[in-house]
Formats: C-alpha cells, structure tokens, sequence
C-alpha cells in the first residue's frame, strides 16, 4: 500500500509481553517492537522470543508491525535479523544506519535468509554522518526495498551535544536533511519522539512542527500520545474538501487544456492537483483503517 497512514508510529519493548499485548487495543497506525535501546543487554534473547510469540499469535488488525533490531556492529545483530525475518513484519528497522552500503548489506542478509525474498527495511537517521550523506544513504532505495527513515533525535542530541527542547532549533539542518534526502526517492520519513510523556502542550506544539516540516508522522512512547498525534497529522477535514474541489475543477469540460484555475479564491496549478490527489488518498488510507 503505498498510502499507508504512518501518523502514529508506536515503540515498545520487545522483552515486555504486556506491552506487546497492549497494542493490539492503541488505534497506532504502525508498532515498533524494540530490541535496542528499550531493551537491557540481559533481555536481548528474552526481547526475541517475546516479539516472535506475540506475532505468531497475531491479532494486530491493519497495524503495520515494524521490528527494530540492535545496530549491525553489534554482537545482538545476526540473531535479531534472523528472528525479524522468520517473524514476517511489514518491515526491519535497523538503527544508526551511516552508508549505502549498509542497506545494500542488510537487504542481501534478509535474502539471504529468507529464500530469496526481500523485507523492506527502515533505517533510524541519528548520527552526524548519516545526516551529511542522506543523498547517498538513501539512494539504496534504487535497488531494494528500502522504504522510510526514522529520526533518532535522542541519539543525534547525544551525538552532536545539542540541546533537544521543544522547538528543537538546533536539529532543524538535520530534520530537513533527512526530509530532503527521503523524498529524493518517494521514501517514507518519520520524526523522532518527544521524551516528557506529561508535557501535552510541548507535545502538541512539535507535533505540528514535524508535520510543517513534511513528516508523514511521528514515532511515539506512550499510549497517550496516540490521539493527537493522529489527529495533527491526518488531513482536516476542510482540506480533504479543497482538495475534491481542485480535483473536480480540473476535471470540469470547461477547464480542459488549462494548467492554472482559481478555484475557491486561490491559484491551483497541475502541481496542486497532484497534492489534492495523495491527500484525498490518505483520507481515505485513514479512513480504510478505522
Ligand atoms: N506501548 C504499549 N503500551 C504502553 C506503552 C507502549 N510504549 N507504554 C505504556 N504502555 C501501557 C502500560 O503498559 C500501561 O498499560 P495498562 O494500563 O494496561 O497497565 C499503560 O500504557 C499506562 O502506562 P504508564 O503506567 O503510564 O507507563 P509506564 O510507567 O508503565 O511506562 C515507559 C513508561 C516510558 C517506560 C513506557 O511508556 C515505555 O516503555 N515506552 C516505550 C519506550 C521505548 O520503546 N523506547 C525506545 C525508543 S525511544
Ligand atoms: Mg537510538
């Protein structure tokens, strides 16, 4: 599906079976089920086999089921990508992802495994590195199924010693990096989560940043984050209804041949229409889910 809604797009920890149960209730358009940093170094086996029973047993409706793995420099990584991939999720985030070759690395072990077949593969975006080379990094999307980017912003604030707050001003170069370099190849992006679960205005205020910015939503840490994120990145209603319009006045006999109409006092160009038409496709993604 190439619409899918990815405005809430939920972490948990893969070794906690509460949690993973939970889910299955949370109106989330997409789950992560962690094995890295929500999970302790003692837990990694535990996280295994916790994810792998909570899929077999399904039950997870039109939610799409991301598995994030440990880092493919780590001792976690063989193991973790070979229970990811006999799990059978929508797709294999991978963190701390610096290089094509990475991608192109991942995609032929998923193969590799998997009787030839591919999974897509998401990559967390959260180190300076991968920040100066997202052209690149994401170029892979030419030859696999590499399909999103994730912002690991907790990360890049440790990384770079920046100041992670609400407004967030010294991540704005590498949040619109990672924007520009996922649209160059009609790659999914998703901004990173917001720490301080009690803050509901600080919450709300970057969730509509991100979605200024052009994220196609945002990852989330708690269940109370769910609902406004849903709402702030969804289509509002009066937007779904300019965009029929455009649709409808460049359908109109009257208007055939035209590049440019003013339809409800302002300009459209072809270009809007094309903008009208993946909103009008969202609203309805979103509606096929509910
Ligand atoms: N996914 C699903 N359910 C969750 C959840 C999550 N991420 N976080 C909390 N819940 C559930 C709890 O199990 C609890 O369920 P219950 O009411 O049925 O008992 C309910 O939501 C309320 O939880 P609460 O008591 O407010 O939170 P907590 O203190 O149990 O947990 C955190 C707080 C931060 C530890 C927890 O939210 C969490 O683990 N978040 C995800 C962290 C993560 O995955 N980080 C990695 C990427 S940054
Ligand atoms: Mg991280």
């Amino acid at each position: 599906m190439t619409n899918r809604p990815r405005r809430s797009v939920l972490y948990m920890p893969g070794a906690n079976a509460k949690v993973l149960e939970k889910a299955k209730t949370l109106p989330c358009d997409a789950i992560i089920m962690d094995m890295e940093d929500a999970v302790a170094p003692e837990m990694k086996q535990i996280a295994r086999e916790t994810i792998a029973a909570a899929l077999a047993g399904g039950g997870y409706g039109a939610r799409e089921i991301i598995i994030r793995t440990n880092g493919i420099n780590t001792e976690y990584f063989k193991d973790d990508l070979k229970m990811a991939v006999a799990a059978k999720p929508d797709a294999i985030l991978v963190p701390k992802i610096e290089s094509k070759a990475e991608v192109l690395s991942i995609d032929a072990q998923i193969r590799e495994l998997n009787n030839g077949q591919s999974i897509d593969i998401w990559a967390m975006i959260e180190t300076p590195r991968a920040i100066l080379d997202i052209f690149n990094i994401c170029s892979a999307a030419q030859t696999t199924p590499f399909k999103a980017l994730v912002m690991g912003t907790n990360d890049l604030a440790k990384e770079t010693g920046a100041i992670l707050d609400v407004e967030r001003a010294p991540f704005l170069y590498a949040l619109s990096a990672a924007i520009n370099g996922a649209k160059c190849f009609k790659m999914a992006v998703i901004d990173g989560v917001f720490n301080d679960i009690q803050n509901m205005d600080g919450y709300e205020w970057q969730c509509n940043q991100g979605k200024a910015f052009g994220f196609d939503g945002k990852t989330l840490i708690h269940p109370s984050q769910i609902e406004k994120c849903n709402e702030i990145f969804a289509p509002k209603p009066e937007e779904v209804a300019y965009a029929r319009a455009i649709v409808v006045a460049f359908a109109d006999p009257e208007n055939a041949g035209k590049g440019v109409l003013k339809v409800e006092g302002k300009m459209a160009e072809i270009l809007h229409r094309d903008m009208a038409l993946k909103t009008i496709a969202i609203a309805e993604a979103i509606e096929a889910m509910q």
